[in-house]
């Protein structure tokens, strides 16, 4: 079992790493972009309001080293206070109408980019709960996460920043330069010299930082991916005292994903400097041109003031562009996954013309029903069962015969490959799952509690009952009393898995739960597994209250519990290969009743056991 365990450790990380891996080499796509577009146009007369900000922006910040030169060529230089007045104000008033326009800007973008989020994520959850159990079997949670939260992220992050930095940097840079080049224009040419090799760095840090924050994204999902699968086997690891092997394995992936990141951050170190260098080499080669210029008398002291100053704002578009390109790279890649998995057509779909399922009266067919959930190895094969309304069938065989696939048929969380399951004689297929399962109760071979307080797990299918409906509901289900002796009662918060509660426990409440929803057919799997005798006698009895009058499919190990049933089937890999009543198995001496001899035997000689120890 171990053996197993360890070689899985492998598969989650492996598919995580070629998922982020493929990620990043999607180039520019229309149409993904189109679609994604689709996100913010309800929102078009905020991002029309962040445009006209932008536009502010860029153009007080163009205009305030032209109002220097003005202030120097013309106010100063002719002594004229009055002006200097005035057009120190207006250089002034245009650094606040920057501020004020950069700020109101962010908050425009801000607003719609977290509401893009909001519904892209509120889509995906929505589609999510639909998705059958057939996407959610074969896909491991940490992708599906990743999906939710971090494709999104940077999917907004260009929707709402990307597009403006795109218009606002180009505008910002064209602008520089026609101003530049209307003031002076050899001296632009001469600053345009080092533009070759900001392009020449801007390149070589682009191909670079590509390869390096792939393979930093890859490490982050090995870490995460190891840590996630080894906090959820720590039992087992625990128990094999697998600590130190485990902890090896860890470190390995967590000192990769260490030394990756160094290698991307020392390109952006070397990068920022480089453009900042490449900045005060222009800004050098300004001052003297320029000063030997204002020295001849060919330009003058407010031209090169403004010079400089344009100079100092040339290179930040330029740098916030060559990043945005890495934005967009990865938005490309998470909008497709994102869209991808928003396309994922639900493999039982509800038919176009759906109607709702008519309240059920409780008869459950299976009419020649074959079922694979993968291609290549049929579970059940040519199954055929009638069940009058009210009555109990139970479900025995050995372990992997198919008995709770026969459960997530009836219920329709799988389609059959093969033949119908009729309810009251409709095809499950032919109505709404909501309409259906509303009126089916299902008690899961692995009870699963959601964290909050025991009342509102009990109360999870029928939202609006009220206190004394859920604790006669736990009554019933003979889990009362337990209930009361836990610490805060029905308030008790249940911790995330049901921590807190035996497997026993836990059952109880579920049964509880399928009680107060009160459905006409019921499925229990496996409902007395793994819990003690008394437990066992406590479950029997609920679920004899819960039986009466429904209709139900009872799958059990226990064959004890089952005495009762209307009709028993035993399968054995895929087929029913006997059924009856339990006198009548027994009397058959199949299957059954050497399955019930062993259990019966079990039972003996634990029993022997224990007044021998008593
Ligand atoms: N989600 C799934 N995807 C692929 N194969 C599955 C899936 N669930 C079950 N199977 C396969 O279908 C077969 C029947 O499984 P099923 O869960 O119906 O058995 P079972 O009779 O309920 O067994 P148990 O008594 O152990 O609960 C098994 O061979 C199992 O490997
Ligand atoms: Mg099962």
């Amino acid at each position: 079992m171990f053996g197993s365990g360890a070689a899985n450790l492998g598969g989650p990380r492996g598919m995580l790493e070629t998922f982020a891996k493929g990620a990043d080499d999607t180039a520019f796509d229309a149409r993904i972009a189109w679609r994604l577009l689709a996100f913010v146009r309800p929102h078009w007369r905020r991002m029309v309001v962040a445009f006209l900000l932008m536009l502010v922006a860029t153009g007080l910040t163009l205009v305030t080293p032209y109002l220097m030169k003005v202030a120097i060529d013309q106010y100063i230089a002719q002594g004229d206070t009055a002006g200097l007045h005035w057009i120190a104000v207006a250089i002034a008033l245009s650094f606040v109408g920057v501020f004020a326009a950069t700020a109101g800007q962010r908050y425009q973008l801000s607003w719609v980019g977290q509401r893009v989020l909001a519904t892209l994520r509120q889509q995906l959850f929505e589609h999510l709960q639909r998705l059958p159990l057939s996407y959610h079997d074969r896909t491991i949670i940490g992708v599906t996460v990743s999906r939710v939260i971090s494709d999104v992220g940077v999917i907004n992050e260009l929707l709402s920043q990307g597009l403006l930095t795109l218009i606002g940097d180009t505008l910002l840079l064209v602008g520089i330069v026609v101003v530049m080049v209307s003031m002076s224009p050899k001296l632009a040419l001469l600053t345009f010299l080092v533009m070759p090799l900001m392009v020449l760095v801007t390149q070589l840090f682009a191909r670079r930082a590509k390869v390096a924050f792939r393979e930093t994204r890859a490490r982050v999902a090995e870490v995460v991916g190891d840590l996630a699968e080894n906090i959820a086997g720590i039992r087992v690891i625990q128990a094999f005292a697998q600590e130190d092997a485990t902890q090896e394995r860890f470190d390995e992936a967590n000192r990769a994903n260490r030394d990756a990141q160094v290698a991307a951050m020392s390109l952006s170190f070397l990068f920022l400097p480089s453009v900042e260098f490449l900045g005060a080499v222009a800004t050098a080669i300004v001052l003297w041109f320029g000063g030997l210029g204002v020295i001849s008398g060919e330009v003058t002291v407010g031209v090169l003031v403004a010079f400089l100053a344009y100079v100092g704002r040339f290179f930040q578009p330029i740098q916030e562009l060559s990043q945005l390109y890495t934005t967009l790279q990865s938005a490309m890649a998470g909008g497709e996954r994102v869209l991808g998995l928003l396309d994922t057509t639900p493999a039982v779909a509800d038919p176009l013309d759906e109607a709702p399922m008519p309240p059920i009266r409780g008869e459950v067919a299976l009419r020649d029903v074959g079922f694979f959930y993968r291609d290549d190895t049929p579970v059940l094969h040519n199954i055929n069962l009638e069940i009058a309304a009210g009555q109990t069938v139970a479900l025995v065989g050995p372990t992997g015969a198919g008995k709770s696939s026969i459960a997530n048929l009836v219920a329709r969380f799988y389609d059959v490959s093969a033949g119908a399951v009729l309810i009251d004689g409709v095809d499950v297929r032919t109505v709404t799952q909501q309409s259906l399962r509303r009126q089916m109760g299902l008690v899961p071979q692995d009870p699963f509690l959601f964290s909050g307080s025991i009342r509102d797990n009990i109360r999870f299918g029928r939202p609006d009952a009220g206190d004394e409906a859920v604790e006669a509901a736990a009554a019933s289900a003979n889990a009362h009393d337990f209930i009361m002796a836990q610490p805060d009662g029905y308030e008790t918060v249940i911790l995330e898995g049901g921590a807190n509660l035996s497997v026993g426990q836990r059952q109880l409440i579920c049964i509880a739960r399928a009680v107060l929803a009160d459905p006409r057919i019921l499925i229990l799997d496996e409902a007395t597994a793994s819990v003690d005798t008394v437990t066992e006698a406590l479950i029997q009895e609920a679920l004899d209250r819960l039986l009466a009058g429904r209709t139900s499919i009872v799958i059990a190990h226990r064959l004890s519990t089952i005495r009762n049933a209307d009709l028993i089937c035993v399968l054995q890999a895929g087929k029913i290969i006997e059924r009856g009543r339990h006198t009548e198995l027994l009397a058959q001496g199949g299957l059954y009743a050497t399955l019930y001899a062993r259990q019966f035997m079990d039972a003996g000689e634990l029993a022997g056991e224990q007044s021998e120890a008593g």
